[in-house]
């Protein structure tokens, strides 16, 4: 097949390779300068050796250009291997097949190399934790990472970046860096499915990508930060707050005193107990404070001690019982024999039911009962698959005017009281709770809070025993 293809295009280039030696022997011949016989003898030795000289070389370039031509057919780089490489052809033709041998080889590591490339850019985007989003140079999006693609749906084809992200805070900021600003950052709130506040950061890609992307926008979920950010503030004005109640009745009964009520022993006597009281209060809520940010550095190393806690809630039951006398009341312990030791700090632990025990005995109906039960087998609701014996709760039970509904969720949140001019006339800084739920989470416990208005509240505790206080589960038990 080669042979005659290569024949038909060899037999004109012969003869024009051979023409001027012919027209040379033909003229030579003519002029009588040369014989018939040789001259024809000679033009046919040109003829032959022209013929046999191209045809070889249109052989071998055929050979060549059948050669390349399926390498450029097979455009994948995996093609091109050494099995399209025909046998090198001898001379010229054979150099020319050399040369796009090399070419072809280093063509073949380059695509590869892109390809690595490539894949390895595609799989960084996808591995980015944040959503990220490529966009071309007419705001269309181009590419989305899987965690863009669950936060706001999947993007069919090239759309404008106004179909999935309707701000237009973010809408401008993409435009400014389309038109050419390096970068620009946007803080926003996005409502549905829930409402979560976002920070889209775009920036320019220097080079244009496969994709024509010339611009990314990650987005980073800044909900929790702003929280945390508010939290301090409230905090800090709360703290500030209830710090400067007591100070300003400190600072006016002082006023009194070294004016009007000078020399009114009865009105001092009278005053200095309300000073007494207020600087009391403050020194509690400094109290407070000081251990809720002990705790709160300490949040992450977890207790090791080994707390029995029958004598633990048997002190605190003797402390207690002189203020719980005064409004009638009993505190009664219920606890199961063998209740086992738990892992714990014991003054932290102290803590936790002295401020559940307070708030029961402030709470609670004068002349009612607060028990303290404590027992295993029980488990938090949400205390994963963890099992029941993991746990040994201790429930804290008051009767008393109970807590709405509404209101369960923020207990534990600093300074939140149901009623706040309650909580303070009977002493509280409505910090107790706060410090119980960081003591527990300390102690990786959990609190549970029940309650019927009208009725009461029981707030339980689940805390871990400790390992050597845990007895060995029992083989062969009942399926
Ligand atoms: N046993 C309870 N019965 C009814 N309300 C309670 C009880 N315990 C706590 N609360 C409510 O939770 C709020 C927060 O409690 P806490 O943090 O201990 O603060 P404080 O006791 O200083 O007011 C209280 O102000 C009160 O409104
Ligand atoms: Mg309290």
């Amino acid at each position: 097949m080669i042979a005659r293809h290569a024949f038909y295009r060899a037999v004109p280039l012969a003869l024009s390779a051979s023409a001027p030696g012919l027209i040379i022997l033909a003229a030579l011949a003519a002029w009588g300068l040369l014989a018939v016989v040789p001259a024809l003898i000679a033009g046919a030795a040109i003829l032959v050796a022209t013929g046999l000289i191209v045809g070889r070389s249109v052989t071998a370039l055929t050979r060549v250009r059948d050669a390349v031509d399926t390498l450029t057919a097979d455009d994948t780089a995996a093609a091109w291997t050494p099995r399209h490489i025909p046998r090198r052809p001898a001379g010229p033709a054979g150099e020319l097949w050399l040369a796009i041998v090399r070419l072809t080889r280093a063509w073949s590591d380059r695509i590869r190399t892109s390809e690595a490339r490539l894949a390895a850019a595609e799989a960084v985007i996808a591995a980015v934790p944040n959503p990220l989003i490529l966009l071309d140079e007419r705001r269309r999006v181009v590419h989305v990472n899987a965690q863009a693609a669950s936060l706001l749906g999947a993007v069919e084809g090239p759309r404008d970046l106004a179909a999935i992200l309707r701000n237009p805070l973010v809408l401008a900021a993409a435009d400014a860096v389309l038109r050419g600003e390096a970068a620009r950052v946007v803080d926003f709130t996005l409502t549905v499915p829930v409402e979560r506040q976002l920070q889209a950061r775009f920036a320019r890609i220097d080079r244009q990508s496969h994709d024509d992307a010339i611009a990314v926008l990650t987005l980073h979920d800044i909900t929790q930060l702003k929280r945390a950010e508010q939290m301090r503030a409230d905090f800090i004005a709360n703290a500030s707050h209830e710090l400067r109640t007591p100070l300003t009745t400190l600072t006016g009964f002082i006023e009194t005193l070294r004016g009007p009520a000078r020399e009114d022993s009865e009105a001092r006597e009278r005053f200095l107990a309300i000073m007494h009281e207020q600087a009391a209060r403050m020194i509690r809520l400094v109290e407070d404070l000081l251990s809720l940010s002990r705790i709160e550095l300490n949040e992450h190393v977890m207790p090791q001690g080994r707390v029995a806690l029958g004598p633990l809630l048997g002190h605190l039951a003797d402390t207690l019982e002189l203020r719980a006398g005064e409004r009638g009341m009993r505190i009664q312990l219920d606890l199961t024999p063998d209740l086992p030791d738990v892992l714990g700090d014991r003054d932290e632990l102290a803590q936790v039911f002295q401020n559940l025990v307070d708030n029961g005995i402030k709470y609670g109906r004068a002349g009612s009962e607060i028990t303290v039960a404590a027992a295993t087998g029980a488990r938090p609701s949400y205390g994963g698959d963890a099992p029941e014996s993991a746990f040994v709760s201790i429930a804290v039970r008051d009767r008393g005017e109970g807590i709405a509904r509404e209101h369960l969720p923020r207990l534990t949140e600093r300074f939140y009281r149901v009623d706040t001019a309650r909580s303070r006339e009977m002493g509280g800084t409505g910090l107790g709770l706060a410090i119980v739920k960081h003591i527990l989470n300390r102690h990786r416990g959990y609190l549970e809070i029940e309650s019927t208005p009208g009725i009461g509240s029981v707030f339980t505790v689940f805390l871990r025993p400790h390992p050597a206080a845990t007895p060995a589960p029992c083989s062969g038990g009942m399926p």
